[in-house]
């Protein structure tokens, strides 16, 4: 019976190695809210949300602006399961505003190749909006394919696969309060 146990403890919580913690997180979200509430004052700048991974930064983030801003969601889903993203994006949900001529915020849990969002940017910036930025909350700086202006990055991480905080694996452990390794 412990024996057992044991087994399903290591298969469960063994394999996760904290990264960033919890305070950490509040911190810096704080700082990214802060510094966009700055430099986007009296202009009024839709937040598009990337689902599902971005909900949590979302969240916390609008908490702490301290300017006028409206949300938006869109989702995509990546061809390839798993770890990997192929690179090919099929558009799930639109948004269900009009951009056009607005400021508009991609809102990103995290760059890896940086394929997915580079679609998604170009995606919207056909519509015209009147700008166009990102905010990151994880950047992979190694592995990236694309390169993509970033205004705004949360932290650099490592090369690793990380979960937590809004980001899964297989649509598991996107509750965790904080970003951790997902060890192989
Ligand atoms: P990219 O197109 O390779 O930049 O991958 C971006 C998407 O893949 C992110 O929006 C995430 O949904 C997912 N992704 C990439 N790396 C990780 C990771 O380490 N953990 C969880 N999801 C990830
Ligand atoms: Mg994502």
């Amino acid at each position: 019976m412990i024996r057992k146990l044991q087994n399903f403890l290591h298969l469960t919580k063994q394999n996760l190695k904290t990264l960033i913690s919890r305070s950490k997180l509040k911190k810096r979200v704080k700082e990214l809210a802060l510094e966009i509430s700055r430099d986007y004052k009296n202009r009024n700048p839709i937040l598009v949300a990337i689902l599902k991974g971005s909900f949590v930064f979302l969240a916390d983030l609008i908490r702490e602006m301290k300017i006028p801003h409206e949300i938006d969601f869109i989702s995509v889903a990546s061809y390839g399961s798993g770890k990997k993203a192929s690179g090919v994006v099929r558009l799930l949900k639109d948004l269900s505003t009009n951009i056009e001529g607005k400021d508009v915020i991609i809102i990103e849990d995290i760059i890896d190749s940086g394929l997915t969002l580079n679609y998604i940017r170009n995606n919207l910036l056909t519509r015209n909006p009147k700008s166009l930025e990102v905010v990151a909350l994880l950047d992979k700086k190694k592995r990236k394919k694309v390169k993509i202006p970033l205004k705004y990055v949360g932290f650099f991480i490592p090369d690793s696969f990380v979960v937590g905080y809004g980001l899964d694996y297989d649509e598991k452990y996107r509750n965790l309060p904080y970003i951790a390794e997902l060890e192989e």
